[in-house]
């Protein structure tokens, strides 16, 4: 699959351990940035990514910032985007498989680097259930 990653300086740590991940699992990565930690607003690095994904260049997103809670507040002011900050693997599953997330958010001051990995896998292998789920979140 095609994967739009973006994040801050907050984020940039966990960033360079989920982009090998995603190298190993064979999806083509889009990386927005940042590249560096020097101090950048997140802003900037959801809305790219989650053009691409509103877009269609891309099937997921990811967003990495110290706690999640900004790029997943910018995030889902796209109205194409069903952004989810997941801290744990029952919150990961359950975005897919009941909100159909499309991007996922981390928080890398929050989130240390194994369970954040198993986040990832967990969320790009888990199916959206569909069923009273779809018109659910089609009421938003
Ligand atoms: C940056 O210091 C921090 O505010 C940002 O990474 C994020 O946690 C915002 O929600």
């Amino acid at each position: 699959m095609k994967i739009a990653i973006g994040c801050d300086h907050g984020g940039i740590s966990l960033k360079k351990i989920v982009l090998p991940i995603l190298a190993e699992l064979g999806h083509e990565v889009h990386d927005q940035g940042t590249d560096t930690e020097s101090s950048v607003d997140y802003p900037l690095y959801a809305k790219a990514v989650c053009e691409l994904v509103a877009e269609g260049k891309c099937d997921y997103g990811i967003l990495i910032c110290g706690t999640g809670i900004g790029m997943s507040m910018a995030a889902n002011r796209n109205e194409k985007i069903r952004a989810a900050l997941c801290f744990d693997l029952y919150t990961a599953r359950m975005s897919r498989e009941h909100n159909n997330a499309n991007v996922l958010c981390l928080g890398a001051r929050v989130t240390g680097p194994g369970l954040a990995e198993e986040i990832v896998r967990t969320w790009l292998t888990t199916d959206f259930a569909a069923g009273r789920h779809l018109q659910r979140i089609e009421m938003f």
